[in-house]
């Protein structure tokens, strides 16, 4: 029986963080085994905060890094650039003619930018249509995120059923699939973990600036345990450790923030060698992108192949 498939991606916005990591990245790893998978760098996504051309061209190579050395083997894996599949655009073309405003207004991204007084861009407001193609033109089973991304997936879903209702069936319908306990981890301020909120431990920093960024988690001051600390303690070791260790140095937040900092090296250590190993060889690593790539290119331009038949624009 042929194995079912998994799509999930990363923007290349910033440095991907623990929450990124624990949220989603990670599970990519973990099912890389009994999934098809299919993990992309969405830039064009990206292009809706981050218009620096250098600065892109560094974030995309940074991503792909990551992926590597978490351990994505692309032998299991088809790694792969959005702006190489020209297919995401243009079927995100066909979804927004199939959308309306209304719904759309109502996604999380679009709320955020609103309450805000942001001024919105037209990309950013049609975000969760770009995001329907990069789902649906690889006929996912499951796609891993965090819960931020939950609505997005769930729109995609909508537009598939829509889709399928107007032009016939074309596409598969997708589940979101977020691990338990791991649906917002949180950051050094108790909020999400994110990088608008600049409050995130970066997942490849250094030894000191993890340091810098356990030191500046918020603790309050009535001498419990630092629920803070505790929340983001808990990604690296296990409940019933960290009950004795808090219990033993109850009130002492300084301590209990060091014991978190090496925890969280003694993770990242090893992930942070593999990287600088990687690093040294950045045109093998692109073309690992390139293959993968050449490969979801296939598999898209077929689905997008179907789509211009059932939309009655191939003659
Ligand atoms: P992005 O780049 O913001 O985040 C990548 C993944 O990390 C998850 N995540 C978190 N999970 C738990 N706790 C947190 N604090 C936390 N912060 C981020 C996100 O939920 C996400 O799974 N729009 C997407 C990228 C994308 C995509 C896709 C994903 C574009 N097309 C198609 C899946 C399928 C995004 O901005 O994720």
């Amino acid at each position: 029986m042929s194995k079912k498939v998994l799509l999930s991606g990363v923007q290349p916005s910033g440095k991907p963080h623990i929450g990124n990591y624990f949220g989603a990245m990670k599970q990519f790893v973990d099912l890389q085994d009994s999934y098809d998978s299919y993990i992309f760098i969405a830039d064009y996504h990206a292009l809706h905060s981050l218009k620096n051309k250098k600065e892109m061209k560094e974030n995309i190579i940074n991503v792909l890094l990551d992926y590597l050395a978490i351990g994505l083997d692309p032998k299991k894996v088809t790694l792969f650039k959005q702006s190489d599949i020209s297919e995401h655009t243009e079927l995100a073309w066909v979804f927004d003619t199939i959308t309306t405003m209304p719904y759309l207004m109502r996604a999380h991204a679009f709320k955020d930018a609103e309450a805000k007084n942001k001024e919105i861009d037209v990309g950013t407001f049609n975000y969760p249509m770009l995001m329907a193609a990069d789902i649906l033109l690889y006929s996912p089973d499951i796609v891993p995120v965090g819960q931020d991304q939950k609505q997005h997936v769930e729109i995609a879903r909508d537009t598939a059923e829509k889709f399928n209702r107007i032009f016939g069936d074309t596409f598969k319908l997708p589940e979101p699939m977020i691990i338990k306990n791991m649906e917002i981890v949180p950051g050094l301020d108790g909020r999400k973990m994110s990088k608008s909120y600049n409050n995130i431990i970066p997942l490849f920093a250094e030894y000191d600036e993890v340091k810098k960024c356990v030191m500046a988690i918020v603790t309050d001051s009535s001498g419990g345990v630092p629920k803070n600390v505790y929340a983001i303690h808990k990604l690296f070791r296990s409940e019933d450790e960290l009950k004795k260790i808090y219990k033993e140095k109850e009130g002492k937040y300084k301590e209990l923030k060091e014991i978190l900092v090496e925890d969280i090296e003694k993770f990242v250590a090893p992930l942070r060698e593999k990287r600088k190993e990687f690093s040294k060889d950045i045109p093998k690593a692109l073309e690992i992108l390139k293959a993968g790539s050449a490969k979801a290119k296939v598999i898209a331009s077929k689905k997008m192949e179907e789509v211009r038949e059932n939309i009655g624009v191939s003659l």
